[in-house]
């Protein structure tokens, strides 16, 4: 552990973390206190040193999270980027110039689309995707709860990435948390999606919890659909081929286990923020149409989702570190 590092600079070892929310304030509070700081949100000056937070451990003990803000980015060694999908690379364009070329950067994003924009954008960087299951929420602005442990797979998104994979695991093992490497890395973020796909929109259109979905009208009548669609664009994709009756098992599966979570898609619209609608269901419909397919119960929920939150502006920015 490095140890007498000024306040706000960066150093060989140091893990940022650009976005805090609940993810991201999970990941900072797991990490060494001497390694691991938030990255402001560009052109703001923080009103204090460091960040501080109640943090509840999974095994549900408290403590107060201090972690600096880090100015200089300059010797940063990781950049862990945990913003809304719709954020992401707005937020990394304002910081990337002062990271090293070689620093790696894991994207966490739910959904697909974001994490392509920017190893399309860097080419040259290092772009890393992670899935994780860990469970954090922030029932409160300064409050975060680990609710459920989980794993989280980190692979590489282009050519640049490939030797980073190891050094990123073992800077990432130091929080304690379960981590591997995945080679697939795209097919996991698949999966996630279509859990996604099949769970948030449902909840959000009908405000209920996860398990509430399943004795809906409004899912039983297009969730095969809905699975047909994800099947026929997975294999397009050239994904390995899922049967949309596997893709609904494992939708159920998950919000039966989940029967009581609200969806992160509708505390965004309870909350009045922008949802990732976009880059879930909007992702296939988008996907689908570019390949010449069909996909109109996804195009239909992404339409559905959006007139739910009637608040575009802040689809850019305003949830960067909320
Ligand atoms: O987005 C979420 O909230 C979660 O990924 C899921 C799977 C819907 C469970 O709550």
């Amino acid at each position: 552990m490095r140890q007498g590092l000024k306040p706000g600079t960066s150093g060989d070892g140091t893990t940022a973390i650009l976005g805090a929310g609940a993810l991201g304030r999970l990941w900072a509070a797991c990490l060494p206190s001497e390694t691991a700081g938030f990255v402001p949100k560009s052109g703001a000056v923080p009103s204090a040193p460091v960040l501080t937070y109640q943090f509840t451990d999974h095994l549900g003990h408290g403590h107060v999270i201090q972690r600096r803000w880090l100015t200089d980015l300059s010797d940063l060694s990781l950049l862990l980027v945990t913003t809304k999908a719709g954020n992401t690379l707005s937020a990394l364009e304002e910081v990337v110039d002062q990271l090293p070329e070689a620093c790696p950067i894991v994207l966490f994003q739910n959904g697909l689309g974001s994490q392509q924009a920017v190893a399309n954008h860097w080419p040259q960087r290092p772009v890393l995707a992670a899935s994780t299951t860990e469970a954090a929420n922030r029932p409160g602005p300064d409050v975060v709860i680990h609710a459920a442990r989980g794993c989280t797979w980190v692979g590489p998104l282009n050519e640049a990435a490939r030797t980073t994979v190891d050094p990123v695991i073992q800077q990432l093992a130091a929080s304690g948390l379960t981590i591997q490497a995945e080679d697939q890395i795209l097919e996991r973020l698949w999966h996630k999606l279509v859990v996604n796909a099949g769970i948030n929109p449902f909840t959000a259109l009908l405000d209920c919890p996860n398990g509430d979905i399943l004795t809906a009208p409004l899912f039983l009548d297009h969730i095969d659909q809905l699975c047909l669609e994800l099947a026929a664009l997975m294999s397009a994709e050239g994904l390995p081929p899922q049967t949309p009756e596997h893709l609904r098992a494992s939708i159920e599966q998950v919000a039966r286990a989940t029967t009581a979570n609200t969806s992160s898609m509708r505390s965004d619209v309870r909350n009045g923020r922008a949802t990732e609608i976009d880059y879930i269901n909007g992702h296939v419909a988008a996907r689908s149409q570019a390949l010449g397919l069909n996909a109109p119960v996804n195009q239909m929920l992404t339409e559905r989702v959006k007139q739910l939150a009637p608040y575009p502006d802040q689809k850019h920015g305003a949830s960067l570190h909320g």
